[in-house]
Protein backbone atom coordinates (compact mmCIF):
# COMPACT_ATOMS: atom_id res chain seq x y z
CA UNK A 1 0.00 0.00 0.00
CA UNK A 2 1.78 3.30 -0.84
CA UNK A 3 2.64 5.10 2.25
CA UNK A 4 1.46 8.84 1.31
CA UNK A 5 -1.55 10.21 1.93
CA UNK A 6 -3.41 10.56 -1.53
CA UNK A 7 -4.16 14.61 -0.22
CA UNK A 8 -0.04 15.05 0.15
CA UNK A 9 0.54 18.54 0.39
CA UNK A 10 -2.89 19.08 1.08
CA UNK A 11 -3.43 21.76 -1.82
CA UNK A 12 -5.86 21.73 -4.63
CA UNK A 13 -5.39 24.72 -6.96
CA UNK A 14 -8.88 24.29 -8.71
CA UNK A 15 -10.74 25.03 -5.15
CA UNK A 16 -8.22 27.64 -3.50
CA UNK A 17 -6.26 28.54 -0.20
CA UNK A 18 -9.12 27.26 1.81
CA UNK A 19 -9.15 23.78 0.38
CA UNK A 20 -7.96 21.86 3.50
CA UNK A 21 -10.46 23.31 5.45
CA UNK A 22 -12.86 21.93 3.07
CA UNK A 23 -11.38 18.63 2.91
CA UNK A 24 -11.23 18.33 6.46
CA UNK A 25 -15.47 18.41 6.44
CA UNK A 26 -15.58 14.42 5.33
CA UNK A 27 -13.77 11.98 7.53
CA UNK A 28 -12.63 10.36 4.60
CA UNK A 29 -9.33 8.03 5.03
CA UNK A 30 -7.00 10.17 4.14
CA UNK A 31 -4.14 7.68 3.11
CA UNK A 32 -7.16 6.61 -0.10
CA UNK A 33 -7.66 8.17 -3.39
CA UNK A 34 -11.48 8.81 -3.03
CA UNK A 35 -12.43 8.83 -6.48
CA UNK A 36 -15.48 6.89 -6.61
CA UNK A 37 -18.06 9.72 -5.50
CA UNK A 38 -20.76 8.37 -7.93
CA UNK A 39 -21.33 5.44 -6.66
CA UNK A 40 -22.16 5.71 -2.46
CA UNK A 41 -21.46 9.36 -2.26
CA UNK A 42 -19.48 10.72 1.19
CA UNK A 43 -21.03 12.37 4.20
CA UNK A 44 -19.80 15.39 5.41
CA UNK A 45 -18.61 15.12 9.67
CA UNK A 46 -21.47 17.93 10.44
CA UNK A 47 -23.90 16.10 8.44
CA UNK A 48 -22.99 12.90 10.34
CA UNK A 49 -23.43 15.05 13.63
CA UNK A 50 -26.81 16.29 12.45
CA UNK A 51 -27.94 12.67 12.13
CA UNK A 52 -26.60 11.83 15.16
CA UNK A 53 -28.61 14.52 17.22
CA UNK A 54 -31.99 12.65 15.50
CA UNK A 55 -31.23 9.55 16.41
CA UNK A 56 -29.88 10.52 20.32
CA UNK A 57 -33.54 12.74 20.51
CA UNK A 58 -35.10 9.51 18.56
CA UNK A 59 -33.27 7.00 21.68
CA UNK A 60 -33.92 9.45 24.52
CA UNK A 61 -37.27 8.53 24.36
CA UNK A 62 -38.92 6.34 21.21
CA UNK A 63 -42.60 6.71 21.69
CA UNK A 64 -42.66 10.08 21.77
CA UNK A 65 -40.52 10.49 18.87
CA UNK A 66 -42.59 8.30 16.48
CA UNK A 67 -45.94 9.16 17.91
CA UNK A 68 -45.72 12.58 18.46
CA UNK A 69 -42.79 14.45 16.69
CA UNK A 70 -41.75 12.83 13.63
CA UNK A 71 -44.89 13.44 11.37
CA UNK A 72 -44.04 17.41 11.78
CA UNK A 73 -40.47 16.81 11.58
CA UNK A 74 -40.31 14.22 8.61
CA UNK A 75 -42.69 17.35 6.45
CA UNK A 76 -40.67 20.28 7.41
CA UNK A 77 -37.88 17.87 5.92
CA UNK A 78 -39.78 17.28 3.00
CA UNK A 79 -40.81 20.51 2.25
CA UNK A 80 -37.03 22.25 1.99
CA UNK A 81 -35.71 19.22 0.02
CA UNK A 82 -38.41 19.57 -2.36
CA UNK A 83 -37.97 22.94 -2.47
CA UNK A 84 -34.12 22.51 -3.65
CA UNK A 85 -35.35 20.16 -6.08
CA UNK A 86 -37.83 22.85 -7.69
CA UNK A 87 -40.76 20.42 -6.73
CA UNK A 88 -44.31 21.82 -5.33
CA UNK A 89 -45.03 20.97 -1.97
CA UNK A 90 -46.84 17.18 -1.48
CA UNK A 91 -45.70 16.42 -5.12
CA UNK A 92 -42.37 14.47 -3.17
CA UNK A 93 -42.58 11.39 -0.89
CA UNK A 94 -39.23 10.34 0.84
CA UNK A 95 -37.64 6.82 -0.64
CA UNK A 96 -34.83 4.95 0.50
CA UNK A 97 -33.01 5.20 -2.52
CA UNK A 98 -33.73 5.65 -6.47
CA UNK A 99 -33.94 1.64 -7.16
CA UNK A 100 -37.11 1.74 -4.39
CA UNK A 101 -38.38 4.72 -6.71
CA UNK A 102 -38.40 2.78 -9.65
CA UNK A 103 -39.46 -0.17 -8.56
CA UNK A 104 -42.40 1.96 -6.59
CA UNK A 105 -43.55 4.06 -10.30
CA UNK A 106 -43.42 -0.33 -11.77
CA UNK A 107 -45.48 -1.50 -9.15
CA UNK A 108 -47.95 1.54 -9.86
CA UNK A 109 -48.19 1.08 -13.81
CA UNK A 110 -50.01 -2.26 -13.22
CA UNK A 111 -48.29 -3.71 -16.16
CA UNK A 112 -50.25 -6.00 -18.23
CA UNK A 113 -49.35 -8.36 -20.53
CA UNK A 114 -47.82 -6.97 -23.75
CA UNK A 115 -47.20 -3.51 -22.51
CA UNK A 116 -43.74 -2.23 -23.15
CA UNK A 117 -41.29 -0.17 -20.93
CA UNK A 118 -38.53 1.50 -23.04
CA UNK A 119 -34.51 2.01 -21.82
CA UNK A 120 -31.57 2.91 -23.08
CA UNK A 121 -28.71 0.93 -23.36
CA UNK A 122 -27.15 3.22 -20.71
CA UNK A 123 -29.75 2.36 -18.07
CA UNK A 124 -28.18 1.58 -14.16
CA UNK A 125 -28.00 -2.15 -14.00
CA UNK A 126 -30.18 -2.49 -11.38
CA UNK A 127 -32.99 -0.77 -12.95
CA UNK A 128 -32.82 -2.81 -15.84
CA UNK A 129 -33.30 -5.91 -13.25
CA UNK A 130 -36.70 -3.76 -11.63
CA UNK A 131 -37.98 -3.59 -14.94
CA UNK A 132 -36.83 -6.55 -16.29
CA UNK A 133 -39.26 -8.68 -12.93
CA UNK A 134 -41.77 -6.01 -13.23
CA UNK A 135 -42.61 -6.92 -17.22
CA UNK A 136 -41.42 -10.75 -17.00
CA UNK A 137 -43.61 -11.43 -14.31
CA UNK A 138 -46.69 -10.21 -16.23
CA UNK A 139 -45.75 -11.10 -19.64
CA UNK A 140 -44.62 -7.43 -20.57
CA UNK A 141 -41.50 -6.70 -22.51
CA UNK A 142 -38.62 -4.72 -21.82
CA UNK A 143 -37.35 -2.76 -25.05
CA UNK A 144 -33.78 -1.30 -25.30
CA UNK A 145 -33.42 1.70 -27.48
CA UNK A 146 -29.67 1.82 -28.41
CA UNK A 147 -27.74 5.35 -28.02
CA UNK A 148 -24.23 5.75 -29.06
CA UNK A 149 -21.75 6.84 -26.47
CA UNK A 150 -21.48 9.99 -28.31
CA UNK A 151 -24.74 10.20 -29.86
CA UNK A 152 -26.09 14.09 -30.35
CA UNK A 153 -29.45 15.32 -29.35
CA UNK A 154 -31.40 14.85 -32.40
CA UNK A 155 -29.86 10.97 -32.41
CA UNK A 156 -30.85 9.73 -29.18
CA UNK A 157 -34.54 11.90 -29.60
CA UNK A 158 -34.74 9.37 -32.76
CA UNK A 159 -33.33 6.21 -31.03
CA UNK A 160 -35.44 6.33 -27.93
CA UNK A 161 -39.02 7.61 -30.40
CA UNK A 162 -38.08 4.53 -32.43
CA UNK A 163 -38.81 2.26 -29.88
CA UNK A 164 -41.78 3.72 -28.37
CA UNK A 165 -45.23 2.25 -30.03
CA UNK A 166 -48.83 1.49 -28.99
CA UNK A 167 -47.80 -0.83 -26.28
CA UNK A 168 -45.35 1.85 -24.45
CA UNK A 169 -46.38 1.93 -21.11
CA UNK A 170 -43.26 3.84 -19.89
CA UNK A 171 -40.05 5.29 -20.72
CA UNK A 172 -37.61 5.43 -18.40
CA UNK A 173 -34.20 8.28 -19.07
CA UNK A 174 -31.37 8.87 -17.00
CA UNK A 175 -30.46 12.71 -16.35
CA UNK A 176 -27.34 11.11 -15.75
CA UNK A 177 -26.50 8.06 -17.30
CA UNK A 178 -24.38 5.70 -14.53
CA UNK A 179 -21.77 3.64 -17.03
CA UNK A 180 -21.38 6.03 -19.36
CA UNK A 181 -21.54 9.80 -17.21
CA UNK A 182 -23.76 11.61 -19.75
CA UNK A 183 -26.30 13.60 -19.67
CA UNK A 184 -29.86 12.41 -21.85
CA UNK A 185 -31.92 15.04 -23.77
CA UNK A 186 -35.07 15.16 -21.57
CA UNK A 187 -35.92 18.49 -23.49
CA UNK A 188 -35.54 16.90 -26.49
CA UNK A 189 -37.80 14.16 -25.64
CA UNK A 190 -40.07 14.78 -22.15
CA UNK A 191 -42.25 16.84 -24.21
CA UNK A 192 -42.62 14.76 -27.42
CA UNK A 193 -43.11 11.19 -25.10
CA UNK A 194 -46.44 13.68 -23.27
CA UNK A 195 -47.68 15.16 -26.41
CA UNK A 196 -47.96 10.76 -27.06
CA UNK A 197 -49.32 9.99 -24.08
CA UNK A 198 -46.41 7.78 -23.07
CA UNK A 199 -45.90 8.24 -19.14
CA UNK A 200 -42.03 9.28 -19.03
CA UNK A 201 -39.85 8.07 -15.77
CA UNK A 202 -36.68 10.28 -15.26
CA UNK A 203 -34.36 8.55 -13.33
CA UNK A 204 -32.56 11.72 -11.59
CA UNK A 205 -30.13 9.47 -9.13
CA UNK A 206 -27.31 11.59 -10.04
CA UNK A 207 -29.14 15.10 -10.86
CA UNK A 208 -29.13 17.07 -7.37
CA UNK A 209 -26.33 18.25 -6.38
CA UNK A 210 -24.39 17.93 -9.43
CA UNK A 211 -26.97 19.64 -11.99
CA UNK A 212 -29.34 22.63 -11.39
CA UNK A 213 -32.71 20.80 -10.89
CA UNK A 214 -35.75 21.80 -11.35
CA UNK A 215 -38.44 18.76 -11.30
CA UNK A 216 -41.72 20.70 -12.02
CA UNK A 217 -39.91 22.41 -15.24
CA UNK A 218 -38.68 18.82 -16.55
CA UNK A 219 -42.71 18.17 -16.97
CA UNK A 220 -42.30 13.69 -16.48
CA UNK A 221 -44.63 11.77 -15.36
CA UNK A 222 -42.41 10.85 -12.58
CA UNK A 223 -38.94 11.66 -11.30
CA UNK A 224 -36.04 9.78 -8.94
CA UNK A 225 -33.37 11.34 -7.52
CA UNK A 226 -30.60 10.92 -4.71
CA UNK A 227 -29.55 12.85 -1.82
CA UNK A 228 -27.11 10.67 -0.90
CA UNK A 229 -24.86 10.73 -4.21
CA UNK A 230 -23.92 14.36 -5.30
CA UNK A 231 -25.50 16.30 -2.01
CA UNK A 232 -23.90 14.16 0.75
CA UNK A 233 -26.94 13.43 2.72
CA UNK A 234 -26.75 10.17 4.51
CA UNK A 235 -27.30 7.14 2.20
CA UNK A 236 -30.96 6.49 2.04
CA UNK A 237 -31.93 9.61 1.07
CA UNK A 238 -34.04 9.72 -2.11
CA UNK A 239 -36.59 11.52 -3.68
CA UNK A 240 -39.78 10.67 -5.55
CA UNK A 241 -41.79 12.59 -7.35
CA UNK A 242 -45.62 12.08 -9.32
CA UNK A 243 -47.12 14.56 -11.53
CA UNK A 244 -50.91 15.03 -9.63
CA UNK A 245 -52.86 12.59 -12.30
CA UNK A 246 -50.52 9.76 -10.15
CA UNK A 247 -50.37 10.31 -6.94
CA UNK A 248 -53.61 8.28 -6.12
CA UNK A 249 -52.07 5.39 -7.58
CA UNK A 250 -48.57 5.93 -6.53
CA UNK A 251 -47.98 3.59 -2.90
CA UNK A 252 -45.46 2.87 -1.01
CA UNK A 253 -44.07 -0.97 -1.99
CA UNK A 254 -44.33 -1.81 1.69
CA UNK A 255 -48.29 -1.03 2.83
CA UNK A 256 -48.76 -0.16 6.84
CA UNK A 257 -50.04 2.50 9.17
CA UNK A 258 -49.14 4.84 6.18
CA UNK A 259 -51.82 3.93 3.85
CA UNK A 260 -54.79 6.27 4.32
CA UNK A 261 -52.73 9.12 4.32
CA UNK A 262 -51.88 8.80 0.30
CA UNK A 263 -49.42 10.35 -1.25
CA UNK A 264 -46.33 11.40 -0.45
CA UNK A 265 -46.96 10.80 3.38
CA UNK A 266 -48.04 7.19 2.84
CA UNK A 267 -44.16 6.44 2.46
CA UNK A 268 -43.40 7.98 5.58
CA UNK A 269 -45.06 4.75 7.08
CA UNK A 270 -43.48 1.51 6.55
CA UNK A 271 -43.19 0.10 8.82
CA UNK A 272 -40.44 1.09 12.09
CA UNK A 273 -37.65 2.54 10.82
CA UNK A 274 -34.99 4.76 11.28
CA UNK A 275 -35.59 8.24 9.56
CA UNK A 276 -32.97 10.16 10.45
CA UNK A 277 -31.36 10.09 7.58
CA UNK A 278 -34.38 11.82 6.00
CA UNK A 279 -34.14 14.13 8.45
CA UNK A 280 -30.44 15.31 8.11
CA UNK A 281 -30.97 15.65 4.80
CA UNK A 282 -31.51 19.35 4.69
CA UNK A 283 -28.44 19.78 6.79
CA UNK A 284 -26.42 18.27 3.57
CA UNK A 285 -27.88 21.27 1.63
CA UNK A 286 -26.96 23.83 4.21
CA UNK A 287 -23.30 22.47 4.10
CA UNK A 288 -23.05 22.82 0.31
CA UNK A 289 -25.16 26.01 0.39
CA UNK A 290 -22.17 27.44 2.50
CA UNK A 291 -19.27 25.79 0.42
CA UNK A 292 -21.51 27.80 -2.63
CA UNK A 293 -23.12 25.39 -4.97
CA UNK A 294 -21.91 26.92 -8.10
CA UNK A 295 -18.60 27.25 -7.11
CA UNK A 296 -18.73 23.28 -6.12
CA UNK A 297 -20.27 22.45 -9.19
CA UNK A 298 -17.82 24.15 -11.54
CA UNK A 299 -14.64 22.94 -9.18
CA UNK A 300 -15.86 18.98 -9.73
CA UNK A 301 -16.70 19.09 -13.45
CA UNK A 302 -12.68 20.84 -13.79
CA UNK A 303 -11.26 18.88 -11.72
CA UNK A 304 -13.05 15.59 -13.01
CA UNK A 305 -11.67 16.74 -16.37
CA UNK A 306 -8.38 17.62 -15.15
CA UNK A 307 -8.67 13.43 -13.74
CA UNK A 308 -9.67 12.41 -16.76
CA UNK A 309 -7.01 13.58 -19.35
CA UNK A 310 -4.10 12.94 -16.57
CA UNK A 311 -5.29 9.21 -16.19
CA UNK A 312 -6.02 9.13 -19.90
CA UNK A 313 -2.18 10.56 -20.48
CA UNK A 314 -1.14 7.84 -18.43
CA UNK A 315 -2.50 5.02 -21.11
CA UNK A 316 -1.12 6.73 -24.04
CA UNK A 317 -4.80 8.11 -25.14
CA UNK A 318 -5.01 11.12 -27.14
CA UNK A 319 -7.34 13.75 -24.38
CA UNK A 320 -8.81 15.70 -27.46
CA UNK A 321 -10.99 12.42 -28.34
CA UNK A 322 -12.12 11.45 -25.17
CA UNK A 323 -15.89 10.60 -24.30
CA UNK A 324 -16.65 14.28 -22.33
CA UNK A 325 -20.03 15.65 -21.05
CA UNK A 326 -18.86 18.73 -19.84
CA UNK A 327 -21.32 19.27 -17.26
CA UNK A 328 -21.21 15.50 -15.53
CA UNK A 329 -18.76 15.25 -12.49
CA UNK A 330 -17.87 12.13 -13.50
CA UNK A 331 -15.32 11.45 -16.44
CA UNK A 332 -14.69 7.81 -18.26
CA UNK A 333 -11.38 6.93 -19.63
CA UNK A 334 -11.75 4.05 -22.24
CA UNK A 335 -9.25 0.83 -21.01
CA UNK A 336 -7.53 -1.09 -23.82
CA UNK A 337 -9.68 -3.54 -25.79
CA UNK A 338 -10.09 -6.29 -23.59
CA UNK A 339 -10.02 -5.01 -20.21
CA UNK A 340 -12.80 -5.28 -17.93
CA UNK A 341 -14.91 -5.68 -20.57
CA UNK A 342 -17.36 -7.90 -18.68
CA UNK A 343 -18.70 -6.78 -15.56
CA UNK A 344 -16.97 -9.56 -13.84
CA UNK A 345 -13.69 -8.40 -14.85
CA UNK A 346 -14.88 -4.66 -14.26
CA UNK A 347 -15.65 -5.53 -10.84
CA UNK A 348 -12.20 -7.66 -10.28
CA UNK A 349 -10.27 -4.73 -11.61
CA UNK A 350 -12.01 -2.23 -9.19
CA UNK A 351 -11.60 -4.38 -6.63
CA UNK A 352 -7.36 -4.52 -7.07
CA UNK A 353 -7.48 -0.63 -7.21
CA UNK A 354 -8.63 -0.36 -4.15
CA UNK A 355 -6.96 -3.02 -2.41
CA UNK A 356 -3.60 -2.90 -3.64
CA UNK A 357 -3.11 0.84 -4.61
CA UNK A 358 -5.36 2.72 -2.62
CA UNK A 359 -7.73 3.79 -5.12
CA UNK A 360 -11.29 3.79 -5.03
CA UNK A 361 -12.92 4.24 -8.83
CA UNK A 362 -15.51 3.03 -10.60
CA UNK A 363 -14.62 0.68 -13.52
CA UNK A 364 -17.66 0.35 -15.46
CA UNK A 365 -18.04 -1.98 -18.71
CA UNK A 366 -20.47 -0.98 -21.42
CA UNK A 367 -20.79 -2.86 -24.57
CA UNK A 368 -18.19 -4.88 -23.91
CA UNK A 369 -15.75 -1.68 -23.22
CA UNK A 370 -14.50 -1.07 -20.16
CA UNK A 371 -13.85 2.23 -18.50
CA UNK A 372 -12.75 3.80 -15.60
CA UNK A 373 -15.10 6.29 -14.17
CA UNK A 374 -13.53 8.93 -12.25
CA UNK A 375 -15.35 11.23 -9.74
CA UNK A 376 -14.64 14.57 -8.67
CA UNK A 377 -16.28 16.49 -5.29
CA UNK A 378 -14.55 19.04 -3.02
CA UNK A 379 -12.66 16.80 -0.70
CA UNK A 380 -10.71 15.43 -3.88
CA UNK A 381 -7.37 17.31 -5.20
CA UNK A 382 -5.50 16.87 -8.35
CA UNK A 383 -2.99 14.51 -6.56
CA UNK A 384 -5.74 11.96 -5.98
CA UNK A 385 -5.96 11.14 -9.89
CA UNK A 386 -2.19 11.45 -10.26
CA UNK A 387 -2.15 8.49 -7.96
CA UNK A 388 -4.44 6.54 -10.12
CA UNK A 389 -2.74 7.66 -13.44
CA UNK A 390 0.39 6.28 -12.13
CA UNK A 391 -0.65 3.32 -10.79
CA UNK A 392 -3.54 2.37 -13.37
CA UNK A 393 -0.87 0.87 -16.13
CA UNK A 394 0.30 -1.80 -14.20
CA UNK A 395 -2.50 -3.59 -13.67
CA UNK A 396 -3.82 -3.92 -16.88
C1 LIG B 1 -28.53 6.16 -12.98
C2 LIG B 1 -28.72 5.46 -11.66
N1 LIG B 1 -29.96 5.05 -11.32
C3 LIG B 1 -30.20 4.44 -10.15
C4 LIG B 1 -29.18 4.19 -9.27
C5 LIG B 1 -29.50 3.48 -8.00
O1 LIG B 1 -29.24 4.25 -6.87
P1 LIG B 1 -29.44 3.59 -5.46
O2 LIG B 1 -28.42 2.51 -5.32
O3 LIG B 1 -29.24 4.71 -4.50
O4 LIG B 1 -30.82 3.04 -5.42
C6 LIG B 1 -27.87 4.59 -9.58
C7 LIG B 1 -26.76 4.32 -8.65
O5 LIG B 1 -25.62 4.55 -8.92
C8 LIG B 1 -27.64 5.22 -10.81
O6 LIG B 1 -26.42 5.61 -11.18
Amino acid sequence: MPAEPSTQGRTNELWGSDWPEVRDLWPLEPTVAHLNHGSYGAVPTPVLEEQQSWRDRMEANPTRFFNRELDDALAEARAAVAAFLGAPDGSMAFVPNATTGVNTVLASLRLEADDEVVLTDHSYGAVQIAVDRWTADVGAQLVVAPVDLDADDDSVRDSVLAKVGPRTRLVVLEQVTSPTARRLPLVALVPTLRERDVPVLIDGAHAPGMLDVDVAAIGADFWVGNLHKWCCAPRGTALLYAEQRWRDRTRPLVASWGEPLGFPRAFDDSGTQDPTAWLAAPRALRVLDRLDLDRVRRHNVELAVLGQREVAGALGLDPAVLPRDPAVSMQLVPLPAGIASTREEATALQARLGTDASVEVAVTDWRGQGFVRVSAHVYNAPADYARLAAELPSFL
